[in-house]
């Protein structure tokens, strides 16, 4: 597959999902890094590896309006010759016109397991310190289809993990990363080998 990733943040998920087809393990080819935060790691990473950045702020383009903004985005992934996206930590909203376009072909990844702790605001360290004063025993990944809103969309797999007594957000983030860098790039694999099957809006992996 020919795969754009969005990130605003530091890009571990980037980086573990560059490294799983430097190693072999995915064939798939990241041909372009979209992101909102031009100095940001993912950004730094996709430079160094010398992968085409887009810079998608809606700040860079005021005078654009949704429908121009979204066919810019839909004709950068055209040039790259897009076929699959990847949310990595992407901070915005992605435009109804790019989900309608990828149906079944977006992907997200969240710190938590959906539909508990997600949406607006619920992000990196913030969700991992509403699950740890929540009181919940377990947490995880989940790796689901974006929609047009946050964090929604058909899941497609979760793993989860204890939420000790003594852990705080920071271990807990430490060893969701840990989570989230081994079974992103198993779930690419399901997709590049057509091994993801979606009946009755509920998604199988075979
Ligand atoms: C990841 O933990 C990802 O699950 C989270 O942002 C982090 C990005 O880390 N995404 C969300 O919270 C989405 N709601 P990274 O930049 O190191 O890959």
């Amino acid at each position: 597959m020919n795969i754009s990733v969005f990130a605003s943040g530091n890009g571990t998920n980037f980086k573990a999902i560059l490294d799983s087809i430097d190693k072999g393990y995915l064939s798939s080819k990241i041909t372009a890094l979209f992101t909102d935060r031009a100095d940001c790691g993912a950004a730094e990473t996709a430079r160094g590896k010398k992968i085409k950045c887009f810079l998608i702020s809606r700040k860079e383009f005021p005078t654009l309006t949704r429908k121009e903004f979204s066919g810019k985005i839909l004709s950068a992934l055209k040039e790259t010759e897009t076929d699959f996206i990847i949310l990595s930590g992407f901070m915005n909203l992605i435009p109804d016109e790019v989900i309608q376009e990828f149906r079944y072909r977006i992907i997200n990844i969240h710190p938590a397991l959906l539909p508990s702790f997600g949406g607006k605001g619920m992000y990196g360290i913030n969700v991992h310190k509403a699950v740890i004063s929540s009181g919940v025993k377990v947490s995880g990944i989940t790796i689901h289809f974006a929609d047009k809103n946050y964090d929604e969309g058909s899941i497609i797999f979760q793993k989860c993990c204890d939420v000790e007594s003594d852990e705080d957000e920071y271990t807990l983030q430490k060893k969701i990363k840990a989570l989230e860098h081994k079974y992103y790039s198993f779930v690419i694999k399901k997709f590049e080998d057509g091994k993801v099957e979606i009946r009755n809006g509920k998604v199988f992996i075979n």
